[in-house]
């Protein structure tokens, strides 16, 4: 019973649409039963009038002819016409007494007319009335009789009609009973359809239910092609990229404890040999605190980039404004000539002038600075590297280009992953994580650009970068 309650405080949907659709029913039933059999009582009562008010004035005429009304005169002029078997006649004088009566039981010749109708008549009026009352229509009309201006009796038609009434009343049960057969189909039909429908949507939200639990793995049957259809075929495609999503944060959390565990375990064992070393002299307790300093500073470097990898990832939108290129590619650079002087790298550039984007600062310094920092960190001395950024086809194209080791042709495709590195032991040499290109892959991709990595000829590596030129800023 509680239970009960409980669900009608909350109407499920197949209750919601049984009630909308059982008050559009009885609507259209109510309408059917009453408004067919309205207009058919309308329609014979307008007939009734017709035909009745008809008779009255042929009657009325005829008998005006007479000038003076008598009990005779009015009986053989009603033989001579041809009045309908159906309505009781009565003809009375001006003083309302009855000269001629057509009913043979109960004649009321000779009396007064007590009669509301005849005395309107008297009065010059032309009355009709119409009455549906017990299974039959009761009419009524009178009329003045008239002679030389003056009212000289009435002519009264009255009728007891059960013959129309009893047709109209057998359309009416006739509609009565479709109209349970229809509503009673209809019900039918409706909750058929209606728990169908529900039964899909709570298969929906259970499927809710249990991704929301944390099983990606979970799929929707998917019958038919309609809109819950869809909706399923959605949800299924949307767990299918939550699964990706969830593995590849998994992946990336692993990788990264894993990058941050190799320098501290060092720091631990470096530190451990200092204290367990008595007596240790100065110049190798030097080389190891500059060690654990070196370890330190790639921990730093690393989460350094953890950090701008997070502010890429986030869905907050970044503050995109026009940035110049050459601006940013040339101070840029001046930070990396210690670098490139510390490897003897040759830096060369040109940079052409109105490269500009829409994007976020910050990104397209990490873009170029880790192009160029890899340019020089994996090359040989007396090396080069060279960056060129112009204008194509309405695309600002930065190309970084070196003459360095190259990448093998089967990393290619690795090289934009989170952590990869082509030759571990060379880049941690460098004090590289592996995070630099994933930086500038995800930063241009912010940004609505591209990148590729190809080789380089005749040795080293080639990546060719496209932004959508911001138009608005030319002439600025
Ligand atoms: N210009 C290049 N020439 C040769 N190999 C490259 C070049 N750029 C990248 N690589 C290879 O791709 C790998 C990934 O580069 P990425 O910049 O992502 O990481 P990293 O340089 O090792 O570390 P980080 O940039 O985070 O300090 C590098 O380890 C290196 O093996
Ligand atoms: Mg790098």
């Amino acid at each position: 019973m509680k239970a009960l309650i409980e669900r009608l405080k909350r109407p499920s949907l197949a209750l919601k649409l049984c009630a909308a659709f059982l008050a559009l029913v009885f609507g259209v039933v109510l309408i059917i039963n009453i408004y067919p059999v309205a207009l058919a009582r309308d329609l014979v009562s307008a007939n009734k009038r017709s035909s009745m008010l008809d008779q009255a004035s042929l009657l009325s005429t005829s008998l005006g002819a007479l000038e003076t009304l008598t009990e005779n005169g009015v009986y053989q002029a009603m033989e001579l016409l041809d009045t309908s078997a159906s309505y009781r006649i009565i003809v009375t004088d001006e003083k309302a007494e009855v000269l001629y009566d057509n009913y043979p039981v109960d004649s009321s010749v000779g009396k007064y007319a007590m009669l509301s109708e005849i005395y309107l008549a008297l009065n010059s009026k032309v009355v009709f009335y119409s009455r549906y009352a017990d299974e039959a229509f009761l009419s009524r009309a009178a009329m003045p009789v008239t002679s030389g201006g003056a009212v000289i009796g009435a002519v009264y038609l009255s009728e007891y009609d059960s013959e129309q009434s009893s047709l109209i009343s057998g359309i009416s049960s006739t509609m009565f009973r479709l109209s349970i057969l229809l509503s009673l189909v209809s019900l039918v039909l409706i909750l058929v359809f209606s728990s169908a429908l529900t039964r899909r949507i709570s298969d929906l939200v259970r499927a809710v239910n249990i991704v929301r639990e944390g099983d990606y793995d979970y799929h929707i049957d998917v019958v038919g092609s309609d809109e819950v259809s869809a909706l399923a075929n959605e949800f299924n495609s949307m767990t299918d990229r939550l699964r990706e999503t969830e593995e590849r944060r998994r992946r990336f959390v692993s990788d990264a404890s894993h990058e941050l565990k190799t320098p501290l375990a060092s720091i631990r064992l470096l530190s451990d040999s200092i204290m367990q070393t008595e007596n240790m002299d100065t110049a190798t307790m030097r080389e190891f605190v500059s060690d654990i300093g070196a370890e330190a500073e790639r921990l730093q470097r690393t989460t350094e980039k953890l950090l701008t990898l997070t502010r890429l990832d986030s869905s907050v939108e970044p503050q995109l404004e026009p940035v110049d290129l050459k601006l940013a590619a040339e101070n840029t650079m001046r930070l990396l000539r210690p670098l490139a002087q510390e490897h003897r790298i040759f830096l060369k550039y040109d940079l052409s002038e109105g490269c500009v984007v829409l994007a976020n600062g910050d990104d397209m310094y990490q873009i170029i600075f880790n192009l160029v920092e890899n340019g020089i960190k994996y090359n040989t001395p007396d090396g080069m590297v060279h960056l060129h950024l112009g204008v194509r086809d309405g695309m600002v194209r930065p190309v970084v280009e070196d003459s360095g080791i190259g990448i093998p042709e089967s990393d290619m495709p690795h090289v934009f992953d989170r952590f990869y590195r082509v030759d571990k032991a060379r880049s941690r040499e460098h004090g590289g994580s592996g995070l630099g290109l994933s930086i500038v892959h995800d930063a241009v991709v912010g940004c609505g650009g591209t990148i590729e990595v190809m080789p380089n000829e005749p040795r080293g590596t080639r990546f060719v970068v496209l932004f959508p030129r911001y138009e608005g800023g030319e002439g600025e």
